[in-house]
Parts: C-alpha cells; structure tokens; sequence
C-alpha cells in the first residue's frame, strides 16, 4: 500500500445498549479502565477466577522469548476437567447440549452424560495406546461425538487436530501428515442437505498416503455400509465396549498443547495452528462469558458454525461447556428441508443466543423475509457475527428481522490464530455502528499503521496490528516457528500482524477492511473490497456482492463487481447503471465500479468466505487458480461464463 486506506464509507446509525439489558449484563462499565491498569493482572484474575486449577498459575505472561510468548506459566489443569467434572456437584442434570440431526432425530445430552461419554471414549483412545502428547486427527460432521472426541483428547493431554468434515481427501492427508496424527477419528457417512457425505469413504483415500496412521475409529451415523479394514479400523461402539465411564484427567502444564487447528490463509501450504491449555481456556471463557452474556442457568445458546473451525471449538466446545451454558449443536444444512429451518429450530427451542456468519446472513437476506417472519423468534436476546467484515446492510437486517430491533448484535473480530475474541462490542456498555466491531476487548491493544508501522490518526485507514500478547494467543505454527515469525511478526516487528485492513472512525471505533491481498489501487487510491462490497449491499436489491480489482490501462486497476440479488429481482441494464450510480453517491465516483456480473452465487471457500483470487482470474481472463478449497465449485465456471456474456463498461 503506497497510501493508507482510503476511509470512503461513512455510517452514523448509532445503537445504544437498552437499560434493562445494561442493568443485568455481565460486563459493567469501568470495566476496560480497570483492565488498562494492568493488562497482564487482569488476564491473571480472570484465569484465577474462571479455570479450576490443579496447581495455581505463579506469573501471567512469560515475554522473556518474543513471539513466543508463554501465559499462566507453572499452572497445572485440565480442560475437560474444566468443561465437565467441576460442574456435576452442582448441574450433573443440567443439559449441556440439545442435539438436532438434520433429518428431524434428536438427543439431549447432560452435563452427567457427556462426562460419562468423554471418559469412556478417553479409555477407549488409551486403549488403543494413545497418550499425552500424540496427535489424534478428527474428521467429523456436527455430531456430539465430536465434542466427545475432543474433551476425550483434552482429558488425557492428546492434542486433537480436527479437519472440517467438508475438506477433500487430500486435504484431509496433508493435515494428518504434517501433524503425524497416529488415530484418526471419523464416521461413516455425514448429513448435509438430504444426502449422505461419505467420510469413511474420504478418510479412506486420505489413509493410503498417511504413513503415521495406526487406528481409525468410526462412528455408526447414518449406517449406510463402509469398508473396515481389518486390523486397523474399528468402529466407535466397539471401541468403548467393556471401558469403564470414569477416566483420571491429566494434570496438564499451562503450556502443554491442547489443539492443532490448519488454517489456509488465501494461498500456500495450509498452516497448523497450535493453541496451548491455560491461556487459551482462559481468554475463551472470559470472552464467551462477557460478549454473548452468558447466563448459564437460563440461556439457551446457539453458535450456529461447524465445530470443526475455530469458532467451534471456541465457542461450541471450550467455552461453553466451560463456563457450564445449555448450546443447541444442529447437524445440517440452513435450507433443509427448507429455508426456514434454523428460525423452526430457534421457536421451538427457544433460543436466547445466537451467533453466525455474514455469508449465513446474506444467505437469509437472499431467501427472503417470509421464511424468519413465519416463526416467533421473541425469546432471542443477542445476535453476534463472525468470520468477515458485515456489511452495514447485513447487520441492519439482522438486527430487525432476526432480533426484531430488540437484541444487541456482537460483531466479533477475530481469528484461528488468535483463538478468541479480540475486537467485538460489550452488549452492556457499548454503543455499537452497523458495520463496526467497534475496539478491542478489556485487556487487548490494537492499532490501525501505515505501511512503516506509525499509527495512522483516527480517521484513517492502513493495517491493523495487535500490539500487545494476549493469552489465547497461537504459539507456533506447527513444526515451523521461523513460519510463524515470519508470516505474523516480521511486518511490524514486535507486534503480531493478521493480515486485515482496518480503519478508524473519529470515536476510535474499528472498521475491518478485509484482507489487504485484495486491497484495490484504483488511480492512486488504495480502496477496500469491503466498502464498495458494503455500498452495494446498501441497494435495497442486492443481496451479497463482491468486488475485485482488474488491471486497467487506465487507472492501474478497474473495479469489477459480482452482485447477487434479493429474493425476486432479475438484473438488468436499468439495475446495472442504478447499482454503478448508487455507489458512486453513496461512496463516491471513485469507487465506482467498471463492470457489473449479476450472479446467483459467489465463490466461497468452505467456511463461506468470499474467494475473491478467483473472481480476479475471472476478470483477467485467466486460467482459473486452485479451486481446491472452494465450496461451489461450478459456480466459477456459471460465473465465467456470465462474465463474458454481460461487459458492462461505460
Ligand atoms: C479472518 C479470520 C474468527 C473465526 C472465524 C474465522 C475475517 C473474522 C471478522 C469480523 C471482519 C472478520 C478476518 C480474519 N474476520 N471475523 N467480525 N469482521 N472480518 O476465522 O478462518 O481464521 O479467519 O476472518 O479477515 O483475519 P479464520
């Protein structure tokens, strides 16, 4: 970036936090000063306070060794222990989770249950001579022996490396090889939209090039027929089979690790994420409880993303089960058996909380209105997002369709690699702006920089960095440190970089730009994908768009967009010039896009974020790059196709 980014949209919808909802919420004003008085004394109380210990923490933050920071060193503890064991005495019966499979079968799974169920898959796992230290991959759809898995890991110190149950085979082998998983945990087949997702199958293929791999144990889910090898597989009921329910927890070191999780970035060899015990619990807890205002005895609460991304571990798994919540896990598609499936689940169970993604919001607002409007969604309290910048549009919509103007919304800022929540608004305390995470959470730092590091005024855009450890913080990329030094710490050293553009409103509030490998330099102006994205997204027709940077002779790079309606619109030349017009008032004519694709569907790569590298190869007529992890992957060539057909130059 030659220029800080540029600061083009401009939002004044202010949200004040209602007084009833203030009066009862779990963070209190006063809360981020307290904080600043001592940052790593914070973090301390708030591990002191929220982990069960075996052997209390001597220090919080160990920074003798930058980046490799150490937190909560000389603890001992145990996070299944943590999630499970210290709340039997008093909510054994409590249920821990209600359990929905996508074809209308369900389970209710108490916090007495899921103790047993861990222990027991923990001895079977030992069983099979797995031990503190070993790596264990799981490749799983939303079933609850996947949390069972993990806790199962947790327990007994056996680092768990979880690959999304819609990731190739390949996929799938890379990850086992790289972290020389030695068990791999599946099932036989997966529910997703009314057909069966062949796991075992995969896995399968994955297993004749995974050398390390000595036991596979399947799960019984669908019972359609697999093959079993002989000698090496072996089916879940089997393996627990005579084990008893009761397992011994590992009294684990603070810095012991606890999960490894592969995150793609936007190119080159996935990288494993290595996330350690106490820091993390710690962080994951503490966010948990302050930003989606936990009440464990009586919310019901939704994280509504896959367990096998970051966001479920976090927030399905650890911090939930931690801090004792009653969560809904839903096994399926949104749109089965039809769209209105997740607002049937959330009348019927009653949901307080709910937590998703811009892409499933976007996918509503596509849908239609009619199908929430045909439920009561009245007992919904809070709405939280996560996993890329929300269009301003997106969060209004949420905010009155889905929390009937009535709920805060959450917008989370985060990452794998950070592990939890970093930027989000405190649903008590914070005023918050459609579009805006707003600031960092009580004891976190960030800053937006230009490009040699000073920090730009408010007001102004440039890269964001976060400038201070925090205790849920990656550790290493596995088995590459000078990897992890050198993609998150090198650009600015002594402070972590993510990779996102942000800027920074007058109030200090932060506005996330999206990654800056898809900044525009449009005639010496540095513009992000995500306000142009944001602007069109502001026409009361377009449901979901994408923009790009193509090289143009004349201004470098042109703009290029991919929009894709709402519910009953068809695009035509009269939209085309409304949309082109409208972005250039709403954001001015610098923005403006070149050229316009109305689309049904935009790339995705499987956590449903926007592939914009491919909609580049699109605009510059080039052979296509890896579509590997795509989602949809004929949506590329439907897109191509369209690209040619409608060139809409002025
Ligand atoms: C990247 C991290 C965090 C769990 C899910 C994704 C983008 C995430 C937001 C947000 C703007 C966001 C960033 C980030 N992102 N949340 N609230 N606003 N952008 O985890 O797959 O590691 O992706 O997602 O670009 O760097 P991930």
């Amino acid at each position: 970036m030659s220029n800080a980014l540029e600061n083009l949209l401009t939002e004044d919808r202010v949200f004040v936090p209602s007084p009833d909802f203030a009066k009862t919420a779990n963070a209190q004003p006063g809360i981020y000063e307290q904080a600043e008085e001592d940052w790593a004394g914070y973090w301390m109380n708030q591990a002191l306070k929220r982990v069960s210990w075996f052997e209390e923490p001597q220090s919080a933050l160990d920074d003798a060794n930058p980046p490799f920071y150490k937190w909560f060193t000389g603890g001992r503890l145990n996070l299944s222990y943590n999630c499970l064991d210290r709340h039997l005495e008093k909510a054994a019966d409590k249920v821990a989770y209600h359990w929905i499979g996508e074809p209308g079968d369900k389970r209710t799974i108490t916090y007495r249950d899921l103790h047993r169920q861990v222990g027991q898959f923990a001895n079977a796992l030992k069983a099979l001579g797995l031990k503190k230290g070993d790596t264990a991959a799981l490749y799983m759809g939303m079933v609850p022996e996947l949390p069972v898995a993990m806790l199962a890991c947790a327990r007994l110190g056996v680092v768990h490396s979880a690959v999304f149950g819609g990731f190739s085979s390949d996929a799938l082998a890379d990850r086992i090889n790289d972290a020389r998983s030695t068990v791999v945990i599946t099932q036989d087949f997966a529910w997703r939209a009314g057909k069966e997702v062949a796991l075992k199958a995969n896995a399968d293929i994955a297993l004749e090039r995974t050398p390390s791999v000595r036991n596979v144990v399947v799960l019984r889910r669908t019972g359609s027929p697999v093959a079993m090898q002989e000698g090496r597989d072996l089916w879940w009921d089997e393996a627990i089979a005579g084990q008893p329910d009761t397992c011994e927890p590992e009294q684990l070191d603070s810095e012991d690790p606890l999960y490894i999780l592969y995150t793609s970035g936007t190119t080159g060899k996935p990288k494993g994420i290595v996330h350690t015990q106490a820091g993390y619990l710690t962080q994951v807890l503490t966010t948990h409880s302050q930003v989606f205002d936990l009440k464990p005895d009586t919310d019901i609460y939704w994280c509504a993303a896959d367990i096998g991304w970051v966001t479920g571990h976090s927030y399905i798994v650890y911090g939930p089960l931690g801090n004792g919540a009653t969560s809904l896990i839903y096994e399926g598609a949104p749109n089965f058996p039809d769209f209105d499936r997740l607002w049937q689940i959330i009348e019927e169970y009653k949901v307080n909380i709910l937590y998703t993604a811009p892409t499933a919001i976007r996918s509503f607002m596509k849908w239609g209105d009619e199908y929430p409007q045909k439920h009561d969604l009245s007992s919904l309290r809070l709405l939280g997002s996560v996993g890329e910048p929300i269009n301003p549009e997106a969060w209004m919509w949420y905010h009155r369709v889905i929390g009937g103007e009535r709920c805060p919304v959450v917008d989370t800022w985060w990452q794998t690699e950070t592990g939890a929540i970093m930027i989000s608004p405190l649903p008590g305390i914070t005023k918050t702006k459609p579009g805006s995470a707003t600031r960092p959470l009580p004891g976190l730092s960030a800053d937006v920089v230009d490009e040699d590091g000073n920090s730009v005024p408010l007001g102004g855009g440039g890269f964001l960095v976060l400038d201070r450890p925090w205790p849920s913080m990656a550790r290493t990329i596995y088995g590459d440190p000078d990897r992890f030094e050198a993609t998150y710490w090198s650009r600015f050293p002594g402070r972590y970089f993510p990779g996102d553009g942000a800027k920074r409103d007058t109030d200090g509030y932060f506005w996330l730009l999206g990654r800056v490998d898809d900044i525009m330099l449009v005639a010496g102006h540095n513009i992000s994908t995500t306000e142009v994205e944001s602007a069109l997204v502001s026409h009361p027709s377009v449901a979901e768009a994408a923009v790009v940077g193509r090289k143009d002779e004349v201004t470098g790079q042109a703009i290029a967009a991919f929009v894709t309606l709402r519910g009953n619109v068809t695009g035509d030349d009269a939209l085309l010039k409304e949309l082109r017009d409208h972005v250039a008032a709403t954001i001015g004519p610098i923005a403006k896009p070149k050229s316009i694709v109305f689309t049904p569907d935009l790339p995705k790569t499987r956590s449903g974020k926007i592939m914009r590298r491919l909609l580049r190869d699109i605009s510059e007529n080039r052979q296509l790059g890896d579509v590997t992890t795509l989602a949809n992957e004929s949506v590329v060539e439907d897109i191509a196709a369209m690209a040619t057909a409608q060139t809409t130059e002025d």
